[in-house]
């Protein structure tokens, strides 16, 4: 059985991330990853804070703290949103971890010794109203591939072509805003990605083919405009130190190399901080995840706008080094989930962020609601209506109702224990086969990475327990035939069982409720199809509790505050 790495998108230090970000990194990657170790694969979920660059700087500045001190309170604030989500990290680690500066000079070091970095005198936009050197994403202007006028100097975000600043037109300081502009030479490091396109065009074909759609089409597109040779060095104080054994010069210029060098071999600084985090006597070996690692496979989780970097960039920095890296063998891209079809603005306090989100409601609301409208196929958009909607229908009516309908009726006419009644019978046994056939069904989506169908099988398991119970009817029932009325209460409470067990990658606090529920010692990780038919895990005799109301329904007032507090329609 293959071991598995799995790694969404390092989320960037300035500030907690809005649900935007959530759906298209690190949830999907938190619900694979609970998926799979359900399974019984073995499994290492890496994230980490991406640190370097020059919005770090300046957040610090603003913020009035050294940039360290900045990065160490941001890591932290981020890592508590992300708990309180249930994303499971095996490790959150940093891109400024000692770890990871030395395996992103090392990685130099042997692109050096290949001829895939050579030392380049450039001409570099230098502000004289701000006093420095420009980085590019400092320099905004008007993308010359797509007209759109806000395009910063390193990419334009509306049609994600990579750009050099010297593109832009009407290029003007995003510190200052001054157009007062000048080119001066320094010496920078470059990756001469040319020398390496052809292999990154042969990596991409073989792999490729397997994703979908959304990521071999970008990687694609950005291969047939051509590989170009990228400075990957930068002037500024924060971020990985150019080894000075190598190149003497560009060190004690205070060279550093630039976040998009040192931020995905993060991943692998990552694991190596996880690595040596080990408890005694606990053994975890971080090469063998990434070092020859044959039997691993790879999947990334990332929004589009992610994708060049992982697809081309990154395998080519890790093609280069002629070490035997592993590679991505699967890319998870999200497009845009929008607010009422506009961008997510903190600026103009327009949409939902993590630490927000959860203050108003628990972690499971969001994790269903946004995984069952993931943006996979196309953009999709977060309405306050749609929300309330999926939360009342699914949640709260399907599977909050289901299980509260039963326990309660249950105890009030048979007591705290699981009632016996007759052996199954025909409609039990029609039962468990829909049951399994849609467990088979979520299942298979789950493995393609299906999130929005994977949620609708697991939304047809609900459904499948409330349309059993109507046709059952045990509220009738126990007033002509008390034995049948307990048979429908004990497979309705061994449906609960098995929903406690399938929707954790989905909502894991929920399913931890209702694993409680039941009084006997429940080791199963996942349910077989056998077990889904026969639903008779819990056996009568059972204890059970009834929970407190497991969502509660949101109402149109509810729906008018959130409406006030964030704003809606963008209007
Ligand atoms: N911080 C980047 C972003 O927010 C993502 C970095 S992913 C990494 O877009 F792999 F490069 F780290
Ligand atoms: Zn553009």
């Amino acid at each position: 059985m293959a071991r598995h790495l799995i790694t969404s998108a390092l989320p960037y230090i300035n500030g907690i991330k809005h649900l935007g970000n959530m759906v298209g990194s690190m949830l999907p990657a938190d619900v694979y990853a609970r998926y799979l170790r359900q399974r019984g694969h073995e499994v290492l979920y890496i994230c980490a804070t991406d640190e370097h660059g020059t919005p770090a700087e300046l957040a610090a500045k603003a913020a009035g703290l050294p940039v360290a001190e900045f990065c160490t309170r941001q890591h932290e604030a981020q890592m508590a949103v992300y708990d309180g989500f249930g994303i499971r990290f095996d490790h959150f680690g940093r891109t400024s971890s000692a770890q990871n500066v030395e395996i992103t000079q090392h990685f130099a070091r042997r692109l050096k010794e290949n001829g895939f970095i050579e030392e380049r005198t450039t001409r570099q936009v230098y502000s004289p109203a701000d006093g420095r050197f420009l980085p590019d994403r400092y320099i905004v202007g008007t993308c010359p591939h797509c007209g759109y006028q806000a395009a910063r100097g390193d990419q334009c975000e509306n049609c994600t072509r990579v750009l050099d600043p010297t593109d832009l037109l009407d290029a003007r300081s995003a510190v200052s805003g001054s157009t007062d502009l000048e080119v001066r030479e320094t010496k920078h490091l470059f990756l001469l990605q040319s020398k390496l396109e052809s292999e990154v065009a042969a990596f991409v074909e073989e792999h490729g083919k397997e994703w979908p759609t959304l990521a071999s089409s970008i990687a694609r597109k950005w291969l047939t405009e051509g590989l170009h040779d990228r400075a990957i060095t930068r002037d500024l104080e924060w971020g990985v130190p150019v080894p000075a054994d190598v190149w003497p010069d560009l060190a004690a210029e205070g060279k550093v190399f630039y976040v998009w060098f040192d931020a995905p071999i993060g991943y692998i600084g990552a694991t190596k901080e996880w690595a040596d985090a080990a408890g005694e006597g606990e053994e975890r070996d971080w090469r063998s995840w990434w070092y020859e690692a044959e039997d691993v496979r790879y999947t990334e989780f990332m929004a589009k706008d992610n994708v060049p970097f992982h697809t081309v960039m990154f395998p080519a920095t890790q093609l280069g080094t002629r070490e035997p890296w592993k590679n991505v063998d699967y890319v998870k891209a999200f497009n845009w989930l929008t607010y009422y079809g506009g961008k997510f603005s903190t600026s103009q306090n327009r949409g939902i962020f993590a630490d927000a989100a959860l203050e108003l409601l628990p972690a499971d609301y969001w994790r269903y609601f946004l995984m069952a409208n993931a943006p996979e196929s196309d953009d999709s958009s977060f309405s306050w209506e749609l929300f309330a909607s999926v939360v009342n229908k699914d949640l709260a009516d399907t599977l909050g109702n289901f299980v509260n309908r039963v326990l309660s009726f249950s105890r009030k006419r048979f007591g705290e224990q699981v009632p016996a009644g007759h052996a199954a019978g025909e409609a039990e046994q029609r039962l468990g086969e829909e049951i399994a056939r849609l467990l088979a069904e979520y299942e298979e989506h789950l493995e393609a990475l299906q999130f929005r169908k994977a949620a609708f099988a697991l939304r047809a398991l609900w459904s499948a327990g409330n349309s059993y119970l109507e046709e059952k009817a045990p509220w009738l029932e126990i007033k002509t035939d008390p034995e049948g009325a307990a048979l429908t209460l004990r497979t309705a409470m061994n449906l609960i069982r098995l929903y406690a067990v399938v929707s954790e990658p989905f909502v894991p606090f929920s399913a931890r409720t209702l694993r409680g529920v039941f009084d006997f010692e429940d080791t199963a990780t996942w349910v077989t199809p056998e077990e889904a038919r026969a639903l008779d895990a819990v056996p009568a005799g059972t204890g059970f509790t009834v929970p407190p109301v497991l969502f509660a329904k949101l109402t149109e007032e509810d729906l008018d505050g959130y409406r006030q507090r964030f704003g809606d329609s963008g209007a």
